[in-house]
């Protein structure tokens, strides 16, 4: 049997050519890398994390008619989505001070945000994905005035959504990356979700302590790195008590649930 056409190979996902015209298949991988891909780490189990996480959320936006990448999941850590033209613009929206949000501006860390403030950086390796403004989007074509509206106004919905999804679940969302693609049908274009939500592109704390429960662990060698996201994952439903992720270790079993 021929071997499948790979696509491309990211840092955290490999996407191969799909079964029919306009299809991928995303391939999660347990590569972690932080700080544009100067630490580099092999997490066990999760890419079977993400896949579910990310399958979970970008069903919910569907329902809530956000459209997005996703059509189904194929196993534990593959989905079928749908071929885009990727934007290469990062929409980060936050709704609490984290991150590079506290070198940039010397605010303190984790104090709420007067409103949710959406920015862009522009998606290049090489220069580390630099803060941009809609100035420069337009300016060198990377999106136009209209694309810039859409993005912005879905990215409040996806955060007014994420952001009641994760409260039911005690979870804060301080704030998240997401990618939208360009979707050709005959004449028509518009833009959909792509890549992953997931806590590799999420800030996530425990409402109660304060306790991350995203990438962050990694980013600043916390320890317990899958264990975190297998929380959310369990949190959110996705995964039941004896569901394996694929991740060794202790199995997180919750008193609600029994
Ligand atoms: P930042 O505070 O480092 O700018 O990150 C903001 C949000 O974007 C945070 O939820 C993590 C996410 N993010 C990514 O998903 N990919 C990246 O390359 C970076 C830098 C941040
Ligand atoms: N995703 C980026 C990297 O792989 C940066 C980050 O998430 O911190 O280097």
């Amino acid at each position: 049997m021929a071997r499948r056409k790979q696509i491309y190979e990211g840092k955290a996902k490999i996407l191969f050519e799909g079964p029919e015209p306009g299809t991928l298949i995303q391939y999660f991988k347990d590569d972690a890398t932080a700080f544009n891909n100067q630490k580099h780490a092999v997490l066990e189990g999760k890419g079977v994390l993400n896949n579910r996480i990310s399958e979970f959320i970008m069903m919910g936006l569907e329902r809530i008619s956000v459209p997005t990448h996703f059509i189904r999941r194929l196993n534990m850590r593959e989905q079928l989505v749908r071929h885009v033209e990727i934007v290469p613009i990062e929409v980060v929206v936050r709704n609490f001070v984290a991150g590079s949000l506290v070198k940039r501006l010397g605010l303190e860390d984790g104090s709420a945000l007067p409103r949710s403030i959406i920015e862009f950086y522009y998606k290049n390796d090489e220069l580390g994905d630099p803060l941009v403004s809609e100035e420069h989007i337009t300016a060198f074509n990377w999106a136009n005035p209209q694309e810039i509206d859409d993005m912005m106004a879905l990215a409040l919905r996806i955060n007014d959504y994420m952001s009641g999804m994760f409260a039911g679940v005690g979870i804060k969302l301080v704030d998240f990356k997401i990618e939208f693609g360009r979707q050709y049908e005959g004449d028509m274009m518009r833009l959909i979700v792509a890549d992953e939500i997931s806590p590799d592109s999420c800030r996530l704390w425990d409402m109660e302590t304060g306790d991350i429960m995203d990438k962050d662990r990694f980013r600043k060698d916390l320890g317990g790195v899958t264990e975190a996201y297998r929380e959310v994952a369990r949190r959110l439903g996705v995964l039941r008590e004896n569901e394996s992720s694929g991740a060794r270790g202790p199995v997180l079993v919750s008193d609600n649930e029994k």
